[in-house]
């Protein structure tokens, strides 16, 4: 066995020496002959190239203008509650638009800790990693202010930015900005509901947790 052949059986293990000799000698030929020919067949069919010269059309292009008012299939989004959180009075909306569910929930979950927890960190309070490093902190999502703001709110602020923070609607979809918006009323509840309206082992912890207080690092602390 020859060197080349030694080193082509070791790339190509099943190829005998022999074997590809005849593959290589009418096959290869054979397929290069036949695909030339049907693709030459396709390639020179009449047919307009986009954006080319027109000598058919009034206005010499090949594209053709979009009739006035065309929306793309599936971005009609006439639903300003659910596309803008915007209710037919002109305010923001106080419900959310599509149906409540644990998953849901667990969806918004999910999202708000990929999206929104690097600035606002897990639980809302404006001291996510990024703020650590130096990043306007935003505001808690747990002062009055923003817990009296309708959900359409926060709905809106995804949508299109607010002040510093830029708009997720590019990232995040219609659906998933609303799961993210009920996630973070869960969020608000969570640190604010009074003990009395705890379950009995969660009060407990309660107890506990308040003999031993959390350690919560500020922004610049050193590790
Ligand atoms: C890159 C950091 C960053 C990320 C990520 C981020 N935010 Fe923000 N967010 C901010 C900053 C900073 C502000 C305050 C902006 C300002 O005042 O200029 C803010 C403001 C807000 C406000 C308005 C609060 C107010 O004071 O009225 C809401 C609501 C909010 N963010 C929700 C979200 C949600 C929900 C997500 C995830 C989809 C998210 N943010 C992702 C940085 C971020």
């Amino acid at each position: 066995m020859s060197t080349r052949s030694r080193s082509l059986r070791r790339f190509w293990p099943c190829a005998h020496p022999r074997r590809f000799a005849w593959e290589r000698g009418v096959l290869l030929p054979l397929s290069l002959v036949l695909g030339v020919g049907c693709r030459q067949e396709m390639y020179d069919q009449a047919k307009a190239k986009p954006l080319s010269e027109s000598t058919f059309f009034a206005n010499g292009q090949n594209a053709r203008p979009l009739p006035p008012d065309t929306v793309a299939r599936g971005f009609l989004r006439e639903d300003k509650a659910m596309y803008a959180g915007i209710a037919p009075s002109g305010s923001f909306v106080t419900e959310l638009p599509i149906p409540l569910s644990r998953a849901l929930l667990e969806r918004g979950h999910e999202r708000f800790d990929i999206f929104c927890s690097p600035c606002h960190g897990k639980q809302g309070n404006g001291l996510g990693m990024i703020v650590q490093r130096g990043f306007k902190q935003p505001s808690s999502f747990h002062v009055d202010r923003l817990r009296q703001q309708p959900i359409g709110y926060f709905f809106d602020v995804m949508t299109q930015g607010f002040g510093q923070m830029s708009s997720y609607a590019s990232q995040v979809t219609p659906q998933d900005r609303w799961a993210i918006a009920a996630y973070l009323r869960a969020l608000q509840l969570s640190q604010h509901v009074p003990a009395a309206e705890l379950p009995p082992e969660d009060r407990q912890k309660l107890a506990q947790s308040a003999r031993k207080p959390e350690h919560r690092p500020s922004p610049g602390e050193p590790k």
